[in-house]
């Protein structure tokens, strides 16, 4: 039953160290969405606790989990900026029965890791199968993967593998870099001397700045070797700082701030009002459409904030994102969506991802 009481939503994401970027993204998009569509839903306010766990520390990742479940009494955990923190945390979602959404993270096995968590960011074999079919397509033979050494480079590494040698094409090295403090240098070299036609290559958001510019300073381009990777690697927000080197740069990912809606369009005026002219990556429409799920599932439980009422109303949820339309599988509880192939491209004097193709209402096809 619904009463006055505070509907508690604790938002875990890192805030500082490498991978604050994403923490940034997501804190501004909950706000944004607070802003629009106000803090109240179904009668009762919604009050976001903010948490950084630094990026870097499942214990972390844990610590503060537990303790807004035991002493925040929080009804929802979000956030969740990678996989290993996701994991981390998977437990007590399930043994608190709270609603984990996830946010960010997204190798494919974190939404069996506990049945409360549902998943609005995407997966990395989700985001890779359509480029890997569509690099088949372009008559591109040989490729060497290239990808961060954990769980979403593993899921990329295997997925375009298995894809584009199932089309014809050849894979002839895998190439995994370290996730903390990567020098690319010496891997770009491998590459080089592979001579590969294609380089595949995914890092964690906020990283691809650096490998794009490491890519042209080894002389790989000049060399003829193409890129072509997911969207983590092409930002955004670091569209600006990566420049015209990603001229022609194919990708694939379930966002581009350059998508041709008027809800999209809004949604970038916006968010770059509020944030000193940033525009907003795909980790900021996770925690958009994060905050949505959590609203409209308010909504359909008159306000009831039980975690398992919550879930159940979560499970099988439609809406029209302002990256295109979704879907929250009621099964899997992982987010159904459109893949876009998008190439990187300058328009009204700025590089955007101009989005070219798609693979509509695409599934997680796991490894
Ligand atoms: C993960 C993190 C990222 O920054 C990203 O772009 C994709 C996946 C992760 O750790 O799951």
């Amino acid at each position: 039953k619904a009463d006055d009481k505070v509907v508690k939503v604790g938002l875990i994401v890192p805030m500082s160290g490498p991978f604050a970027s994403t923490g940034r993204q997501i804190d501004a998009a909950v706000k944004l969405y607070q802003k629009t569509h106000g803090d109240t839903v179904a009668g009762r306010k919604v009050q976001v606790i903010l948490k950084d766990d630094t990026g870097v520390a499942p214990d972390a990742t844990k610590r503060i989990a537990q303790e807004l479940i035991t002493r925040d009494k929080v009804d929802v955990l979000a956030g969740f900026g990678l996989t290993p923190l996701a994991f981390a945390a998977a437990p007590l979602a399930t043994q608190a029965k709270k609603p984990m959404v996830v946010m960010a993270a997204a190798t494919s096995v974190i939404v069996d890791r506990s049945p409360y968590i549902v998943r609005t960011s995407f997966t990395l074999p989700q985001a890779t199968a359509p480029l890997a079919m569509w690099a088949a397509k372009e008559g591109i033979k040989t490729v060497i993967t290239f990808v961060a050494d954990y769980g979403p480079g593993i899921d990329a590494e295997k997925v375009f593998a298995k894809h584009f040698t199932e089309a014809g094409g050849e894979i002839i090295d895998n190439v995994r870099t370290p996730l903390m403090n990567p020098d690319y240098a010496p891997f770009l070299q491998r590459v080089k001397d592979a001579k590969p036609e294609a380089v595949f290559a995914f890092v964690p958001s906020g990283e691809g700045a650096n490998l794009i510019k490491q890519f042209n300073e080894r002389g790989l381009a000049q060399a003829g070797i193409r890129l072509i990777c997911t969207g983590d690697v092409l930002d955004d927000d670091l569209m600006a700082s990566i420049g015209e080197v990603s001229q022609g740069v194919v990708s694939s990912h379930h966002y581009s701030a350059a998508h041709d809606s008027a809800a999209n369009k809004a949604y970038v005026e916006a968010f770059m009002r509020d944030n000193n002219g940033q525009r907003p990556n795909f980790m900021s429409v996770g925690g958009y459409d994060g905050m949505h799920l959590i609203y409209e599932a308010l909504k359909k439980t008159n306000g009831d904030a039980d975690g398992t009422k919550l879930l159940d109303a979560m499970k099988g949820m439609s809406w029209e994102s302002v990256r295109g339309p979704v879907t929250i599988d009621p099964e899997t509880r992982d987010i159904v969506q459109d893949i876009y192939i998008r190439k990187s491209d300058k328009v009204d004097g700025q590089m955007w991802n101009v989005e070219f193709d798609k693979v509509s209402q695409y599934k997680d096809p796991g490894i």
